[in-house]
């Protein structure tokens, strides 16, 4: 069977390579085995993400504010990319104790690339329950951020809960209750 999702993600020190598959395993166990593929952007061209229907991505946010290296590095591939067809929801992680300003900027970033790239969003959670004073990954009416933040520097013990209601919500929303 191929994959219905393709989750592309890019991780410095692997917290967000561990959440990608925490997030894998909790949408294969809801929706059948081999139901998601992973993608590490340090490998994977952007374009492998027109292969896919249903897309996640998932990005940290580093040095004030910036995106993740290899995120970084492919970042121009987004200029060709056509993804008109695709869903697409993004997660990212960040630390909004020890960046306030810049917090989950990246996750931002990466949202406006892909609805740029023509692709339609879900997956936007509530920012209620976190601390920061500067967020570039808010929506535009600043009640929620664009994708699902994950902290897992000061709360970690919530990452594993927020992970499981937002694969639940993506599934609803991306229409593939069974
Ligand atoms: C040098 C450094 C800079 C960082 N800058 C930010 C930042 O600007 N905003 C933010 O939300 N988190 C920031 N973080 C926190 C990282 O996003 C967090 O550690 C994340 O879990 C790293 O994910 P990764 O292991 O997948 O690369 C920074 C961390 C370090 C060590």
């Amino acid at each position: 069977m191929s994959a219905t999702i393709g989750l592309f993600y890019g991780s410095s020190t692997c917290y967000t390579e561990m959440a990608a598959e925490k997030i894998r395993d909790q949408l294969d166990a809801l929706l059948g085995a081999g139901s998601v593929a992973l993608h590490n952007v340090i490998d994977t061209p952007l374009s492998a993400m027109a292969d896919y229907r249903y897309l996640i991505a998932g990005i940290p946010t580093w040095d004030y504010g910036e995106l993740q290296e290899d995120w970084e590095t492919r970042w121009d591939e987004f200029d060709t990319l056509q993804l008109s067809h695709c869903r697409a929801a993004v997660f990212g992680l960040g630390d909004q104790i020890g960046y306030p300003e810049w917090f989950q900027d990246a996750l931002g970033y990466l949202w406006t690339r892909l609805q740029q790239s023509g692709a339609t969003l879900a997956g936007e959670w509530p920012n209620s329950g976190y601390t920061f004073t500067g967020s570039q990954a808010l929506t535009a009416d600043q009640r929620a951020f664009v994708g699902l933040a994950l902290d897992d520097e000061n709360q970690f013990e919530q990452s594993d809960d927020k992970i499981a209601a937002w694969c639940r919500q993506l599934i609803a929303e991306f229409g593939l209750a069974g």
